[in-house]
């Protein structure tokens, strides 16, 4: 089942192209989404567009009604969780504002049962003229939320406010605002990436790990309500509100942890850290010759395995990345390092993928969750985590 139902009403402006963006974002993050276009809308961009990205036909008109009884904006207005107006016409916000009704997405906003949010996109001198300002007003005042717009340069020349803000940010809010707080007031500290161990001074020992299941946790946890910190190595569009610190190796990695450890609720480490490293660092670049090279490594220190067997009362969380065995691995790495949960994932289903299949396990259960996306199983995962940390109170 689809995470949340959100209704996409498109009006007609220039930026009715970045919707198809949204709509794209969205149903990749696991959204349901039903997309409402006016018919100033339908000369901007086709409906074909969204229905190809939506998966679902979009809905243009009052007298068309795919409801048994003919009534698809009462229909419409029940049983989703948000509407979206992306882009949010001057015209349609007036509209709004007034109550008016006269096509099949004004009427079904009139009809709602569910918060509404607006993207509004216009030229800076529609945005800034005193009648959309009053409307703008009024429509705060009856509890409509606006996601921008931004400032910049507009598809007419001119430069100002009134841009819509784009797909991405805009994705961020949508889920920011639909998220349930369920970390408020929890601190994670979170390490994320691969690591590189240098052999020489441009050389080094690497893995292939992308960040993006790190990613995916700091940012919902962030949007979930919890205070991040966020050791990385990877260089992301990471939320606004996360506090990044950018390591390269082991050693720094393990420094920053120790750094940053104190007065956590939760440690979930996701990084991908070199278990070896050059016993040896060369200076320089290292002279090519035609002889074989051997060399020696030595182990780097076990992060997770450190805090795991720590007096830290931390909640503390690993990742196993395996080949084979996953479950029985990931049970024995849970006991070894002391963790209160692991998440285990088959290299091949994961490792620099978007996607992964993950199984969240603790002493005693091992709960699978299907293939997804990773913001899907970030969710999914600090569901469990959040669950646990408030019931051992
Ligand atoms: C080329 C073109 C671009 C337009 N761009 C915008 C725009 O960015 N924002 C806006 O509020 N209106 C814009 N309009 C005007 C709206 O399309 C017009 O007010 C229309 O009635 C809006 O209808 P709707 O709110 O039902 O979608 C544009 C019109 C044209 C012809």
């Amino acid at each position: 089942m689809a995470s949340h139902k959100i209704i996409l009403g498109v009006t007609g402006g220039i930026a009715a192209y970045k919707a198809a963006e949204l709509t794209r974002l969205l149903v990749k993050n696991d959204f349901d989404v039903q997309v409402v276009m006016t018919e100033s809308a339908c000369h901007f961009i086709t409906p074909l567009t969204f229905q190809a990205l939506s998966g679902k036909e979009v809905l243009t008109s009052l007298w068309k009604s795919n409801a048994s009884n003919g009534m698809s904006h009462i229909e419409l207005s029940r049983n989703y969780d948000l509407i979206i107006i992306a882009p949010a016409s001057a015209n349609f916000l007036a509209k709004l504002t007034h109550g008016l009704a006269d096509d099949l997405l004004s009427s079904l906003c009139l009809a709602r049962t569910c918060p509404i949010a607006v993207a509004p996109a216009m030229n800076v001198h529609m945005w800034t003229n005193e009648a959309t300002q009053r409307n703008v007003s009024q429509l705060k005042k009856d509890g409509v939320l606006f996601f921008g717009p931004d400032s910049g340069e507009q598809a007419c020349g001119d430069i100002g406010l009134g841009r819509m803000t784009d797909a991405e940010e805009l994705f961020k809010s949508i889920q920011n605002h639909l998220t349930p707080k369920i970390l408020n007031n929890k601190k994670l500290l979170i390490t994320s990436g691969g690591t590189i161990e240098m052999i020489d001074d441009v050389r080094g020992i690497t893995n292939l790990s992308s960040g993006n299941m790190g990613f995916a946790i700091a940012n919902t946890a962030a949007s979930m309500g919890a205070s991040v910190t966020l050791i990385t190595s990877t260089h992301q569009n990471f939320s606004e509100n996360i506090k990044v610190i950018h390591t390269s190796d082991a050693h720094s990695m393990h420094q920053a942890v120790l750094e940053h450890i104190n007065n956590q609720d939760v440690f979930i480490s996701v990084a991908a850290v070199s278990d070896y490293k050059p016993k040896e660092k060369f200076k320089g670049k290292l002279k090519k010759s035609d002889s074989d090279m051997t060399l020696q490594l030595t182990p780097t220190i076990d992060i997770l395995k450190e805090i795991g067997l720590s007096k830290n009362k931390i909640f503390k969380v690993g990742f196993a990345a395996e080949n084979e065995n996953l479950i029985e691995n990931a049970q024995k790495k849970l006991k070894a390092k002391n963790l209160d949960l692991i998440v285990a994932n088959l290299i091949h289903e994961s490792m620099g993928l978007e996607d992964t299949k993950i199984s969240i396990i603790d002493k005693n259960n091992v709960i699978d969750v299907p293939k997804s996306n990773k913001i899907v199983a970030a969710k999914a995962i600090l569901k469990e985590i959040a669950h646990r940390i408030h019931s051992d109170k």
